[in-house]
Protein backbone atom coordinates (compact mmCIF):
# COMPACT_ATOMS: atom_id res chain seq x y z
CA UNK A 1 0.00 0.00 0.00
CA UNK A 2 1.50 3.27 -0.90
CA UNK A 3 0.72 5.88 1.24
CA UNK A 4 2.80 8.83 -0.10
CA UNK A 5 4.13 9.59 -3.89
CA UNK A 6 6.59 12.51 -3.69
CA UNK A 7 6.82 14.57 -6.41
CA UNK A 8 10.54 15.21 -7.95
CA UNK A 9 11.05 16.89 -11.14
CA UNK A 10 13.37 14.72 -13.41
CA UNK A 11 15.67 17.53 -14.24
CA UNK A 12 16.97 18.50 -10.59
CA UNK A 13 19.82 16.31 -9.14
CA UNK A 14 20.12 17.74 -6.26
CA UNK A 15 16.70 17.09 -5.30
CA UNK A 16 16.22 13.87 -6.27
CA UNK A 17 19.52 12.59 -4.24
CA UNK A 18 17.57 14.48 -1.15
CA UNK A 19 14.10 12.18 -2.39
CA UNK A 20 15.55 9.16 -1.03
CA UNK A 21 16.02 9.86 2.24
CA UNK A 22 12.68 11.02 3.70
CA UNK A 23 10.24 8.15 3.63
CA UNK A 24 8.36 8.45 1.27
CA UNK A 25 6.41 4.71 0.00
CA UNK A 26 6.91 5.99 -3.69
CA UNK A 27 9.06 8.86 -5.57
CA UNK A 28 7.73 9.93 -8.86
CA UNK A 29 10.24 11.38 -11.46
CA UNK A 30 8.49 13.76 -13.06
CA UNK A 31 9.30 14.94 -16.80
CA UNK A 32 5.99 16.69 -17.07
CA UNK A 33 4.77 19.97 -15.74
CA UNK A 34 7.82 20.65 -13.71
CA UNK A 35 10.31 20.14 -16.20
CA UNK A 36 11.14 22.52 -19.25
CA UNK A 37 10.96 21.29 -22.85
CA UNK A 38 14.54 22.05 -23.10
CA UNK A 39 15.72 19.71 -20.08
CA UNK A 40 13.62 17.28 -20.54
CA UNK A 41 16.54 15.15 -22.55
CA UNK A 42 18.47 14.92 -19.91
CA UNK A 43 16.22 14.66 -17.12
CA UNK A 44 15.13 11.53 -19.09
CA UNK A 45 18.75 10.16 -18.35
CA UNK A 46 18.85 11.29 -15.06
CA UNK A 47 15.65 9.53 -14.71
CA UNK A 48 17.05 6.35 -16.29
CA UNK A 49 19.91 6.10 -14.00
CA UNK A 50 17.77 6.97 -10.90
CA UNK A 51 15.72 4.26 -11.38
CA UNK A 52 17.75 1.77 -12.23
CA UNK A 53 17.67 -1.06 -9.47
CA UNK A 54 14.92 0.35 -7.67
CA UNK A 55 11.35 -0.86 -7.49
CA UNK A 56 9.48 2.19 -5.45
CA UNK A 57 10.64 4.98 -7.92
CA UNK A 58 7.95 5.86 -10.60
CA UNK A 59 8.04 7.90 -13.63
CA UNK A 60 5.56 10.97 -14.96
CA UNK A 61 6.04 10.84 -18.59
CA UNK A 62 4.28 13.54 -20.63
CA UNK A 63 0.55 12.64 -22.09
CA UNK A 64 0.35 10.35 -24.19
CA UNK A 65 -1.12 12.80 -27.09
CA UNK A 66 1.78 15.69 -26.38
CA UNK A 67 4.45 13.57 -29.03
CA UNK A 68 6.30 13.15 -26.08
CA UNK A 69 5.35 10.33 -24.20
CA UNK A 70 6.78 7.95 -26.62
CA UNK A 71 10.78 9.18 -26.23
CA UNK A 72 9.64 9.28 -22.21
CA UNK A 73 9.31 5.97 -22.07
CA UNK A 74 11.79 4.76 -24.48
CA UNK A 75 14.90 6.47 -22.52
CA UNK A 76 13.05 5.11 -19.32
CA UNK A 77 11.45 1.63 -19.47
CA UNK A 78 14.92 -0.26 -19.44
CA UNK A 79 15.08 0.98 -15.85
CA UNK A 80 11.58 -0.43 -15.22
CA UNK A 81 10.13 1.75 -12.83
CA UNK A 82 7.46 0.71 -10.69
CA UNK A 83 5.00 2.66 -12.03
CA UNK A 84 3.94 5.06 -14.50
CA UNK A 85 1.75 8.24 -13.78
CA UNK A 86 -0.03 9.01 -16.67
CA UNK A 87 -0.68 12.64 -17.31
CA UNK A 88 -4.27 14.66 -18.43
CA UNK A 89 -5.60 11.11 -19.26
CA UNK A 90 -8.73 11.28 -21.33
CA UNK A 91 -10.02 7.89 -20.54
CA UNK A 92 -9.36 4.61 -19.77
CA UNK A 93 -8.83 3.88 -23.13
CA UNK A 94 -5.44 5.69 -22.70
CA UNK A 95 -4.26 3.77 -20.00
CA UNK A 96 -5.38 0.93 -21.91
CA UNK A 97 -3.21 2.35 -25.09
CA UNK A 98 -0.18 2.93 -22.10
CA UNK A 99 -0.26 -0.65 -21.05
CA UNK A 100 0.02 -1.74 -24.61
CA UNK A 101 3.24 0.04 -25.23
CA UNK A 102 4.40 -1.52 -21.50
CA UNK A 103 4.05 -4.46 -23.14
CA UNK A 104 6.09 -3.87 -26.08
CA UNK A 105 8.38 -1.89 -24.20
CA UNK A 106 8.88 -4.59 -21.44
CA UNK A 107 9.21 -7.44 -23.93
CA UNK A 108 12.06 -5.35 -25.68
CA UNK A 109 13.95 -3.89 -23.14
CA UNK A 110 13.54 -7.79 -21.54
CA UNK A 111 12.05 -6.61 -18.12
CA UNK A 112 9.26 -9.15 -16.50
CA UNK A 113 5.98 -8.81 -18.33
CA UNK A 114 4.03 -6.38 -16.00
CA UNK A 115 6.59 -4.97 -13.70
CA UNK A 116 5.49 -1.12 -14.38
CA UNK A 117 2.14 -0.10 -13.28
CA UNK A 118 -0.03 2.81 -14.10
CA UNK A 119 -1.95 5.83 -11.95
CA UNK A 120 -3.12 7.83 -14.37
CA UNK A 121 -4.62 11.43 -13.56
CA UNK A 122 -7.95 11.12 -14.14
CA UNK A 123 -9.14 14.57 -13.96
CA UNK A 124 -7.06 17.64 -15.51
CA UNK A 125 -8.87 17.44 -18.37
CA UNK A 126 -12.63 18.48 -18.65
CA UNK A 127 -13.76 15.48 -20.91
CA UNK A 128 -12.11 13.04 -18.67
CA UNK A 129 -14.43 13.63 -16.00
CA UNK A 130 -17.25 11.79 -18.07
CA UNK A 131 -15.70 9.22 -18.99
CA UNK A 132 -14.30 7.87 -15.54
CA UNK A 133 -16.20 4.70 -15.60
CA UNK A 134 -13.65 3.42 -18.50
CA UNK A 135 -11.48 2.41 -15.68
CA UNK A 136 -13.13 -0.30 -14.59
CA UNK A 137 -10.87 -3.24 -16.46
CA UNK A 138 -8.78 -0.78 -18.76
CA UNK A 139 -5.75 -2.77 -17.47
CA UNK A 140 -4.71 -5.25 -14.64
CA UNK A 141 -1.48 -3.12 -14.92
CA UNK A 142 -4.03 -0.15 -12.82
CA UNK A 143 -2.44 1.14 -9.33
CA UNK A 144 -5.29 3.33 -8.41
CA UNK A 145 -6.77 6.59 -9.79
CA UNK A 146 -5.07 10.25 -8.27
CA UNK A 147 -6.61 13.92 -9.48
CA UNK A 148 -5.19 17.24 -10.22
CA UNK A 149 -7.16 20.30 -9.33
CA UNK A 150 -4.51 22.92 -11.31
CA UNK A 151 -4.48 21.51 -14.71
CA UNK A 152 -8.47 21.18 -14.50
CA UNK A 153 -8.71 25.04 -13.46
CA UNK A 154 -6.58 26.27 -16.02
CA UNK A 155 -8.79 24.27 -18.67
CA UNK A 156 -11.68 25.92 -17.42
CA UNK A 157 -10.12 29.54 -16.88
CA UNK A 158 -11.11 29.57 -13.39
CA UNK A 159 -9.38 31.96 -11.27
CA UNK A 160 -9.10 29.95 -8.26
CA UNK A 161 -9.64 26.12 -7.24
CA UNK A 162 -10.03 26.69 -3.55
CA UNK A 163 -12.08 29.59 -1.55
CA UNK A 164 -10.76 32.04 1.19
CA UNK A 165 -11.00 29.24 3.32
CA UNK A 166 -8.08 27.26 1.95
CA UNK A 167 -11.35 24.16 0.60
CA UNK A 168 -11.78 23.08 -2.20
CA UNK A 169 -14.56 25.31 -4.77
CA UNK A 170 -17.07 22.76 -5.84
CA UNK A 171 -16.22 21.81 -9.19
CA UNK A 172 -12.62 20.22 -7.72
CA UNK A 173 -14.78 19.33 -5.04
CA UNK A 174 -16.29 17.33 -7.63
CA UNK A 175 -13.60 16.19 -10.07
CA UNK A 176 -12.31 14.60 -6.17
CA UNK A 177 -15.67 12.78 -5.60
CA UNK A 178 -15.67 11.62 -9.02
CA UNK A 179 -12.11 10.13 -8.51
CA UNK A 180 -12.59 8.65 -5.63
CA UNK A 181 -15.98 6.58 -6.97
CA UNK A 182 -14.15 5.80 -9.74
CA UNK A 183 -11.22 4.39 -7.77
CA UNK A 184 -13.48 1.91 -6.16
CA UNK A 185 -15.86 1.03 -9.38
CA UNK A 186 -12.27 -0.25 -10.71
CA UNK A 187 -11.60 -1.51 -7.34
CA UNK A 188 -7.91 0.00 -6.98
CA UNK A 189 -7.02 2.80 -4.65
CA UNK A 190 -7.79 6.26 -4.77
CA UNK A 191 -4.87 8.51 -4.38
CA UNK A 192 -5.67 12.36 -3.34
CA UNK A 193 -4.04 15.37 -4.91
CA UNK A 194 -1.15 17.52 -3.85
CA UNK A 195 -1.49 19.82 -1.81
CA UNK A 196 0.59 22.75 -2.82
CA UNK A 197 0.99 25.26 0.17
CA UNK A 198 4.05 23.26 0.94
CA UNK A 199 5.00 25.36 4.35
CA UNK A 200 1.73 25.22 5.89
CA UNK A 201 1.99 22.18 8.07
CA UNK A 202 -1.44 22.59 9.93
CA UNK A 203 -3.62 22.61 6.50
CA UNK A 204 -2.00 19.97 4.69
CA UNK A 205 -2.68 18.08 8.19
CA UNK A 206 -6.16 18.65 7.99
CA UNK A 207 -6.65 18.08 3.93
CA UNK A 208 -4.49 14.15 4.73
CA UNK A 209 -6.76 13.49 7.40
CA UNK A 210 -9.88 14.50 5.90
CA UNK A 211 -8.44 12.35 2.52
CA UNK A 212 -7.80 9.35 4.61
CA UNK A 213 -11.45 9.81 6.07
CA UNK A 214 -13.26 9.93 2.88
CA UNK A 215 -11.74 6.54 1.88
CA UNK A 216 -8.24 7.88 -0.26
CA UNK A 217 -5.48 5.36 0.88
CA UNK A 218 -2.69 7.94 -0.02
CA UNK A 219 -1.57 11.49 -1.05
CA UNK A 220 0.79 13.16 -3.71
CA UNK A 221 3.32 15.29 -1.92
CA UNK A 222 5.27 17.62 -3.72
CA UNK A 223 7.89 18.49 -0.63
CA UNK A 224 10.06 16.32 1.39
CA UNK A 225 8.37 18.13 4.59
CA UNK A 226 5.11 17.08 3.25
CA UNK A 227 6.36 13.09 3.72
CA UNK A 228 5.77 12.21 7.51
CA UNK A 229 2.53 13.73 8.11
CA UNK A 230 0.78 11.83 4.96
CA UNK A 231 2.32 8.38 5.54
CA UNK A 232 0.88 9.36 9.81
CA UNK A 233 -2.79 10.21 8.21
CA UNK A 234 -3.01 7.09 5.89
CA UNK A 235 -1.45 4.66 8.99
CA UNK A 236 -4.24 3.30 10.84
CA UNK A 237 -3.88 4.56 14.52
CA UNK A 238 -3.33 1.92 17.26
CA UNK A 239 -7.31 2.80 18.30
CA UNK A 240 -8.08 1.98 15.17
CA UNK A 241 -6.34 -1.07 15.16
CA UNK A 242 -7.85 -2.28 18.61
CA UNK A 243 -11.37 -1.64 17.22
CA UNK A 244 -11.20 -3.19 14.30
CA UNK A 245 -9.41 -6.60 15.85
CA UNK A 246 -12.66 -6.25 18.02
CA UNK A 247 -14.91 -6.21 15.15
CA UNK A 248 -13.33 -9.01 13.58
CA UNK A 249 -13.41 -11.04 17.26
CA UNK A 250 -16.97 -10.34 17.59
CA UNK A 251 -17.92 -11.77 14.27
CA UNK A 252 -15.86 -14.88 14.57
CA UNK A 253 -17.47 -15.32 18.11
CA UNK A 254 -20.44 -15.22 16.67
CA UNK A 255 -20.79 -17.38 13.43
CA UNK A 256 -24.25 -17.02 11.88
CA UNK A 257 -25.00 -13.42 13.12
CA UNK A 258 -25.05 -11.03 10.42
CA UNK A 259 -26.12 -8.05 13.05
CA UNK A 260 -24.30 -7.34 16.45
CA UNK A 261 -24.00 -4.68 18.81
CA UNK A 262 -20.39 -3.13 20.21
CA UNK A 263 -20.13 -0.14 22.22
CA UNK A 264 -23.72 0.74 21.99
CA UNK A 265 -23.47 1.14 18.10
CA UNK A 266 -24.74 -1.28 15.55
CA UNK A 267 -22.39 -3.32 13.75
CA UNK A 268 -22.79 -5.33 10.52
CA UNK A 269 -21.52 -6.62 7.03
CA UNK A 270 -19.73 -3.00 5.83
CA UNK A 271 -18.40 -2.19 9.32
CA UNK A 272 -16.81 -6.14 9.26
CA UNK A 273 -15.10 -5.49 5.63
CA UNK A 274 -13.85 -2.29 6.75
CA UNK A 275 -12.57 -3.62 10.02
CA UNK A 276 -10.76 -6.60 7.81
CA UNK A 277 -9.37 -4.04 5.45
CA UNK A 278 -7.75 -1.85 8.56
CA UNK A 279 -6.52 -4.62 10.15
CA UNK A 280 -4.96 -6.23 6.70
CA UNK A 281 -3.31 -2.34 6.15
CA UNK A 282 -2.07 -2.74 9.71
CA UNK A 283 -0.79 -5.98 8.91
CA UNK A 284 1.49 -4.72 5.76
CA UNK A 285 2.60 -1.83 7.18
CA UNK A 286 4.06 -3.92 10.45
CA UNK A 287 5.54 -6.23 8.05
CA UNK A 288 7.00 -3.83 5.93
CA UNK A 289 8.79 -2.16 8.90
CA UNK A 290 10.23 -5.05 10.43
CA UNK A 291 10.94 -6.59 6.74
N1 LIG B 1 12.05 16.29 -3.68
C1 LIG B 1 13.27 16.23 -3.11
N2 LIG B 1 13.89 17.26 -2.51
C2 LIG B 1 13.21 18.42 -2.48
C3 LIG B 1 11.94 18.56 -3.04
C4 LIG B 1 11.36 17.45 -3.67
N3 LIG B 1 10.14 17.49 -4.23
N4 LIG B 1 11.50 19.81 -2.83
C5 LIG B 1 12.46 20.45 -2.16
N5 LIG B 1 13.51 19.61 -1.94
C6 LIG B 1 14.75 19.89 -1.21
C7 LIG B 1 15.40 21.16 -1.67
O1 LIG B 1 16.33 20.89 -2.69
C8 LIG B 1 16.05 21.66 -0.41
O2 LIG B 1 17.25 20.98 -0.20
P1 LIG B 1 18.65 21.78 -0.23
O3 LIG B 1 18.47 22.99 0.63
O4 LIG B 1 19.63 20.80 0.28
O5 LIG B 1 18.82 22.11 -1.66
C9 LIG B 1 15.15 21.19 0.69
O6 LIG B 1 14.40 20.11 0.13
C10 LIG B 1 14.21 22.24 1.17
O7 LIG B 1 13.54 22.80 0.08
P2 LIG B 1 12.86 24.24 0.18
O8 LIG B 1 13.88 25.31 0.16
O9 LIG B 1 11.93 24.22 1.34
O10 LIG B 1 11.97 24.30 -1.11
P3 LIG B 1 12.39 24.91 -2.52
O11 LIG B 1 12.02 26.34 -2.52
O12 LIG B 1 13.80 24.53 -2.85
O13 LIG B 1 11.46 24.10 -3.52
C11 LIG B 1 9.52 23.54 -4.73
C12 LIG B 1 10.07 24.29 -3.54
C13 LIG B 1 8.01 23.58 -4.72
C14 LIG B 1 10.06 24.17 -6.04
C15 LIG B 1 10.02 22.06 -4.62
O14 LIG B 1 9.55 21.54 -3.43
C16 LIG B 1 9.66 21.16 -5.78
O15 LIG B 1 10.34 21.17 -6.81
N6 LIG B 1 8.65 20.29 -5.62
C17 LIG B 1 8.23 19.33 -6.61
C18 LIG B 1 7.52 20.01 -7.75
C19 LIG B 1 6.97 19.02 -8.74
O16 LIG B 1 7.53 17.97 -8.99
N7 LIG B 1 5.81 19.35 -9.33
C20 LIG B 1 5.14 18.48 -10.24
C21 LIG B 1 3.99 17.78 -9.61
S1 LIG B 1 2.69 18.84 -9.08
MG1 LIG C 1 -0.02 19.28 -14.28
Amino acid sequence: MIRSFLFVPGDSERKLEKAGGVGADAIIVDLEDSVTAESRPRARELAREYIEGRDDVWLRINPVDSGEALADLQAVMPAAPGGIVLPKARSGDDAARLATKLDELESRFDVAAGTTRILPLCTERPRALFSLESYVGATPRLAGLTWGAEDLSAALGARANRGEDGHWLSPYELARSLCLFAAAAAEVPAIDTVYTDFRDAEGLASFAARAARDGFTGMLAIHPGQVATINAAFSPSDEDVRRAERIVALFTDNPGAGVLALDGEMIDKPHLVQARRTKALADSLKARQQG
